[in-house]
């Protein structure tokens, strides 16, 4: 198996230091056979090639099985000329778009261990926190023509065909199904016609899904309903930018946008696997990031890419471990509790998960 390792900016290479590291403890101890390759992507392929996506990196990511990436980005690229070349747009998006990548899944699971790092009230996630949050990835107003700003007037299109919305009510209802069984769909019908299409299709598709559940939600209902009582949702299925928006606000009730780990997946099993925060540049270089969420896209990238159900389970089971062992990093340590470094808390994961040689191996 190909896997193509894109640092990036920012924090990007001191987390991915990290899940490479997992990568290679869990080949090892799983048995896979795993190649990895480095290649340049964002700001810091931009500074070497004058391009944030060079064709290089777009090349490997079609030879490989899967994508490990860490992030893209920072103030110093905020201002290239044209915003074409910056690193969001000039590479993950069409990262996204040319790899076919349309379905974006963001876990977001709080572990007991964790429940007091919530940002909610503790009777409301004492019990703990499991949801998922199904985004659609490569249209919407992120990516509908025309787009324009002449300085004084500004335009993004918001588009959505039933195609698109089909194959992510999908994707979303058959996660469901191997879930709780519910699917809550998210838009705004009260006001746009995207919405409208977005609702009449995922009811489309959900007469193939008669074991699943649906229920339809406003956006601005959401996000109430989020913080009110998180534990109503197993699944939620929404389109590019509320998505975005909404997956920031679950990651942060699980304790910090640290733990929230992504899968982007297209009609196979190739995907590129990322964690849901940025770049951080306010603490990038200083060995301070919590890399759990790298560390939980390996597990998602052994799992959906890879198809090692075994593998992915004990990379998380290594993570929830060292969560117990009560180690924290700065972000979701309580006031006044110590916490570990990025390296740190990786090499505790990779304790947990290396081959224990007492036991018999197979
Ligand atoms: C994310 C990020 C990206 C997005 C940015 C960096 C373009 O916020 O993956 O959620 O909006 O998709
Ligand atoms: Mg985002």
């Amino acid at each position: 198996m190909k896997i193509a390792v894109l640092a990036g900016d920012g924090i990007g290479p001191e987390i991915v230091a990290e899940g490479v590291k997992i990568l290679k403890v869990v080949a090892e101890r799983c048995d896979l056979d795993l190649t990895l390759t480095d290649a340049r992507i964002g700001g810091a392929a931009y500074d070497a090639t004058g391009h944030p996506l060079p064709p290089e990196t777009l090349a490997l990511c079609r030879d490989s099985d899967a994508i490990l990436l860490g992030a893209v980005g920072g103030p110093k690229y905020d201002t290239i000329e044209p915003p074409d070349l910056r690193p969001e747009r000039g590479a993950l998006l069409p990262l996204r778009k040319h790899l076919g990548l349309f379905a974006n899944l963001r876990p977001a699971i709080l572990s007991p261990a964790l429940a007091g790092a919530s940002s909610l009230r503790a009777d409301l996630v004492e019990k703990g926190l499991d949801l998922l949050v199904v985004r659609e990835l490569t249209g919407g107003l992120y990516f509908g023509q025309p787009k324009s700003n002449d300085g004084t007037r500004a335009v993004d299109t918001c588009v959505y065909t039933v195609p698109e919305i089909t194959r992510i009510a999908q994707v979303a209802f058959q996660a469901a199904r191997k879930r709780g069984k519910r699917l809550c769909s998210v838009d705004k019908a009260n006001v746009l016609e995207t919405s409208r299409l977005w609702r009449a299709t995922v009811h489309e598709v959900a007469k193939e899904y008669g074991d699943v559940e649906v229920t339809d939600m406003l956006v601005d209902n959401c996000a109430m309903q989020l913080v009110r009582d998180p534990r109503q949702f197993d699944v939620i299925v929404t389109e590019n930018l509320f998505g975005d928006i909404l997956s920031d606000e679950a990651a942060m009730l699980t304790g910090s946008l640290g733990m929230l780990p992504s899968a982007s997946l297209g009609q196979g099993t190739f995907g590129l696997y990322e964690p849901c925060h940025g770049s951080a540049p306010d603490i990038a270089g200083r060995g301070i990031a919590n890399p759990l969420a790298t560390i939980l896209s390996v597990a998602m990238l052994l799992r959906y890419s890879l198809q090692r159900e075994d593998a992915a389970a004990a990379v998380e089971a290594a993570v929830a471990g060292a969560l117990e062992q009560g180690l924290r990093t700065a972000d979701i340590a309580a006031p006044g509790e110590p916490s570990v470094g990025t390296m740190a808390m990786g090499d505790a994961v990779a304790a947990l998960l290396a081959p224990d040689d007492d036991l018999p191996r197979d």
